[in-house]
């Protein structure tokens, strides 16, 4: 296996600098959006070392033995680079992100790669109430807080330890009353690549006082590789019957309704592209998919969510516990940020798939509990799982 790889990869090396002759009349711009003329790197650590509130920060690289390589920053618990074989064997990078800490300060509202917390996606109005006490939340995205708030966990100095080659460990103690959730956090997560090509995030977190905890990760992906341009014609499927309908500030309304009959409905594979573009209130709330599913009944041995690439032939499972995913297609993405390949972060050019519980369920009672009591472990695990369609 190892070795069919590795000649592939010398081939497509050989193919590379043949294209790259006949390139010299094309357009820079033709140049990026070419998924074949990018050579999958993991970028220079160089620009991951610095020290921040005293902290020291670097950029970590896990490899398997199908030489699978992961790349994360403990700058926000960053995943900036997933390298996995494509349908030819050649090593795609299908994370997008920036090539320094710097870079992803500047692009903070879009969160790239990050661990979110102490609360994924929004809460209303930047309030909730817990034992009959209201919090207060500074509210970062319009009148609601998002992923955290002002300074969330993704541009936090974890504390990281390389526990071996193929597994990374981040904590972090998130203060009480630390933009205005009560409690001291002590949260862990653990970066795991499997040599079944699967990068699995594991999150436990204990507190000293009542809170609310809703972590996840925001990788974007682009299944065609990173800077290859848009992710219309990826296919997706999500086992989800039902999905919770947003206002046009992106707070759940409440209910929880059926995807049958609507845009929302990928419960068989269907292109992102396909439906995005439909009169459908909803979508436009969403400026396109912004939406949290609700999945079936399920177990972490079922793939609940499969994209594929459709250049690239690279296919994702997702297997997690949580109860829902958002399900972001890059639609506030407005090529403000020069990324990792020289390419900007151009509208819908990748996508995030956010495991999680559901929006805003500090103010839901009928969704799922975010509530973690002192003397509980907070404890969930997440499975991003990659192999080829031929
Ligand atoms: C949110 C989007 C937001 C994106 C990047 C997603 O989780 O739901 O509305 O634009 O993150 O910040």
């Amino acid at each position: 296996m190892y070795k069919s790889i590795k000649s592939a990869a010398v081939l497509s090396v050989a193919i590379l600098s043949l294209g790259a002759c006949n390139q010299t009349s094309k357009s820079n711009q033709q140049k990026m959006t070419d998924s074949t003329s990018l050579q999958a790197k993991i970028p220079d650590s160089s620009g991951f070392t610095q020290t921040i509130d005293g902290k020291q920060t670097h950029l970590f690289t896990l490899k398997n033995k199908n030489g699978v390589e992961a790349a994360i920053t403990n700058f926000g618990g960053r995943l900036v680079s997933l390298l996995v074989p494509d349908k030819n064997g050649k090593m795609v990078d299908v994370v997008e992100g920036l090539s320094s800490i710097d870079g992803y300060k500047k692009a903070g509202s879009s969160y790239f790669g990050a661990l979110i917390g102490r609360y994924g996606n929004r809460i209303a109005k930047g309030k909730f109430t817990l034992e009959g006490k209201e919090y207060t939340l500074f509210k970062n995205n319009g009148p609601n807080t998002l992923h955290g708030g002002k300074v969330g966990y993704d541009e936090v100095v974890w504390d990281a330890k390389q526990i071996d080659s193929t597994t990374l460990q981040l904590t972090y103690l998130s203060k009480d009353m630390e933009e205005g959730f009560p409690g001291n956090l002590n949260i862990k997560v653990v970066y795991h690549l499997g040599d079944d090509n699967g990068l699995n995030i594991s999150y436990e977190a204990t507190t000293d006082k009542t809170t609310v905890v809703n972590l996840t990760n925001h990788a974007y992906y682009n299944l065609n590789g990173a800077g290859s341009g848009t992710i219309l014609n990826h296919s997706v499927q999500i086992l989800a019957d039902n999905y919770t309908p947003v206002d046009s500030t992106l707070i759940p309304t409440g209910k929880i309704e059926p995807v049958k009959g609507t845009p929302f409905d990928y419960t068989k594979p269907a292109t992102i592209g396909s439906r995005i573009g439909d009169a459908n209130e909803q979508l436009k709330n969403g400026k396109g998919y912004d939406h949290n599913f609700v999945f079936n009944k399920h177990t972490d041995t079922t793939a609940v969510v499969k994209v594929v690439g459709d250049k690239s032939g690279i296919e994702m499972d997702i297997y997690t516990e949580e109860p829902g995913i958002q399900f972001y297609s890059g639609n506030f993405m407005a090529g403000a940020n020069t990324m990792k390949y020289g390419n900007k972060d151009d509208h819908r050019t990748a996508f995030a798939m956010e495991t999680q519980h559901f929006p805003d369920s500090p103010n839901q009672p009928n969704f799922p509990s975010t509530e973690l009591k002192p003397g509980k472990v907070y404890k969930t695990s997440t499975e991003y799982k990659f192999s080829v369609v031929k």
